[in-house]
Order: C-alpha cells, then sequence, then structure tokens
C-alpha cells in the first residue's frame, strides 16, 4: 500500500493548508537572506568605494614626520647629529604636486635638521592622469632645503629609467651634489662623520625581470679613511645583507613601504626580493641597522593605503630609551629605538 492510499479524505488538504504558511515562511526566509546578503554586498561596495577615494585622493596628500631616536654601534654616545631623509619624492602625477612638494620642504626645514639627504626617485612617469610638475620646479623646492651640512642626494632606479642626464643636470643645476659610489667626510673636528652614497642597484633593465646596477659598496667603503662613523645612503634596501658592520647606519627608500597595505597581501607589492623583511622603519640585523622610509610620492599607481608619505628624522646620539614618535599601527617599525 502506498502513502497515498494510506492517507484518510481531507489529509491531502489539511496538509495543503498546513503546508501554506510554511512555504510562506521559507519565502520569507529567502527574501531577508536575500535582503541581508544584498545589504552585505552594498556595505562591502561602499567600503571598497571608501577605501578607493581615500587611498586615491586622500592619503597621497598627508604629510608625517616619522623620528627614530638610536644610538646604533659604532656611533658616539653623546655626539648628536640630526638628519632628515627625503626619499622618493615622484614630483608629478596627480598627488605629488607642487604645492604639496612645497608643504613639504616647508615641513623639512622645519625640522632644522644638521644635515638632509635626498634617497632618489625624483620624478614620476605616469602616463595618464599625469600632471607635469616641471624639472625646474622641484628642483628648486629641493634647493630651499636648508642644513648647516647641507643637502646631499643619490639617485633612484626611476631617476635611471626615466630621465638620467635631465634629473642630474637638473640637480647639478641647483648645486645638489649626487653621491655615486662616492663617500664625503662631513662634521666638525671631533665630529667628523662620513657620508657615503651607493649607485643604484637596478639602474639598467635587462628584460624578464633582470637588472643590472652600478653600485659599487666595495669601492665606496674603500674611501672611508679614517675610524669615523659611517652613514650609508642607498635607494634600494636590498643591499643591506652587504653592508658590512663598519657602517653605523644603512639609510634607504624605494619600497614606498608597500604602498598598497592591504591585509595579508601587501608583501606582495612590496619591490624588494625579500619581500617584508626590509619594507620599511627600522630593521634590526646582527647589530647593523637600517631605517627604510615609506617615501613621499607614488608609482605605478597614484594612490596609497596605510603608509602615508612621509619625512623621516633619524636622531643620533639621542637617548636609547625613546620612541620612535610615529608609526601607523600596522607599520610598527622592527624596532624602534637601539
Ligand atoms: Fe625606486
Amino acid at each position: 500500500m502506498n502513502d497515498a492510499a494510506a492517507k484518510k479524505p481531507g489529509e491531502e488538504l489539511a496538509g495543503a493548508e498546513a503546508g501554506a504558511p510554511a512555504a510562506a515562511a521559507r519565502m520569507k526566509a529567502r527574501m531577508t537572506r536575500r535582503r541581508v546578503l544584498g545589504g552585505a554586498a552594498g556595505l562591502i561596495g561602499a567600503s571598497a568605494l571608501a577605501t578607493g577615494i581615500y587611498a586615491g585622493g586622500i592619503e597621497p596628500m598627508g604629510l608625517v614626520v616619522t623620528r627614530y631616536p638610536l644610538n646604533p654601534p659604532g656611533w658616539p654616545a653623546r655626539r648628536k647629529l640630526s638628519m632628515t631623509v627625503i626619499a622618493d619624492l615622484h614630483a608629478g602625477g596627480p598627488d605629488m604636486t607642487l604645492p604639496h612638494i612645497r608643504h613639504v620642504i616647508d615641513t623639512a626645514n622645519a625640522l632644522k635638521s644638521d644635515v638632509v639627504v635626498l634617497l632618489g626617485d625624483y620624478t614620476t612617469s605616469y602616463r595618464v592622469a599625469n600632471k607635469r610638475v616641471p624639472y625646474g620646479a622641484w628642483a628648486a623646492e629641493l634647493a630651499r632645503l636648508a642644513a648647516p651640512l647641507g643637502t646631499w642626494a643619490i639617485l633612484g632606479n626611476h631617476d635611471w629609467w626615466n630621465d638620467l642626464m635631465e634629473v642630474r643636470q637638473t640637480l647639478a643645476g641647483v648645486r645638489i651634489p649626487v653621491m655615486e659610489n662616492q663617500a664625503v667626510m662631513l662634521g666638525a673636528e671631533g665630529e667628523r662623520f662620513w657620508l657615503a652614497g651607493l649607485g643604484d642597484q637596478i639602474a639598467h633593465r635587462l628584460g624578464h625581470g633582470r637588472f643590472r646596477g652600478v653600485d659599487d659598496l666595495p669601492g665606496t667603503l674603500a674611501q672611508i679613511k679614517t675610524d669615523d662613523p659611517v652613514v650609508l645612503l642607498a635607494h634600494e634596501p636590498d643591499i643591506f645583507p652587504d653592508v658590512p658592520a663598519r657602517v653605523t647606519l644603512t639609510l634607504c627608500g624605494h619600497t614606498h613601504g608597500g604602498q598598497i597595505r592591504l591585509p595579508l597581501v601587501w608583501p606582495a607589492f612590496v619591490p624588494s626580493k625579500y619581500g617584508a623583511r626590509f619594507a620599511y622603519g627600522h630593521v634590526v640585523e646582527e647589530g647593523r641597522h637600517l631605517i627604510v622610509s615609506g617615501g613621499l610620492g607614488t608609482s605605478i599607481i597614484p594612490a596609497r593605503l596605510g603608509v602615508p608619505p612621509e619625512i623621516v628624522r633619524v636622531e643620533l646620539g639621542s637617548s636609547s630609551d625613546q620612541q620612535t614618535k610615529r608609526a601607523p599601527a600596522a607599520l610598527a617599525p622592527s624596532e624602534s629605538a637601539a
């Protein structure tokens, strides 16, 4: 006997009547789920849009000063030296406009550091939405940088890849010396130190992700003839594993801190063969100190997220118990003070 046959008359109708509210409830639940999912998708879309607007139009226009008080090995404990570091200006594009550059230079000058160093990548090369800042205009702003021990520059990969001769001539035109595998001694007697500038490590693009550099670390360090401490400027931080302990501090840029710091995936955006290892901040390995600036401008895309444009201020000879004054929460330097 089948089930239908087993049912008494009226049972089918009663079942159908009983099933109607259930079906209605199911339908209501489905519609509610759809509404919730639709709302969630809307929220995600709105958040993505807001994040995009922030990353493209707000964060790149910001500016912070990140201070590193430190006393690395090889630096005389009570000898004070302050350095202002300007990395990856990338003048132009939608974000690094002339007024923004003026603000950067004014802020840098207000720090009244002993010496200013420029770590390369002065221009941008966006093909679309590019607001050109004439070379003479950004150079004139850099020429306003004032420090008792001067302003010293190195070149970055974009300087080599875009307009090398023009960048060289422009910096020479405003009397900013460019160091390529050169070292100079600075400071008054009893406070001397060496400032060494390395040639770019990826100056020539060979294709298929391969590069040839013009860097000569041994040749640069061979110019150091006294026991005075050495500060090395290198555009890309990938040189750091080769830097000997003789160098008190290495200062780099290039990475922009990853520039777009999306959770989990951000190391993929760091232009370094070491990924996140030298992406940003104060790194100490085997007693050797490296500071990587997040830089100021942008490249590839005109957006920043979680890595606002920054001027770095290094305060050598400062008390070791001081803390780095600013670091985005998600980007704390590897070690805030020596
Ligand atoms: Fe670079």
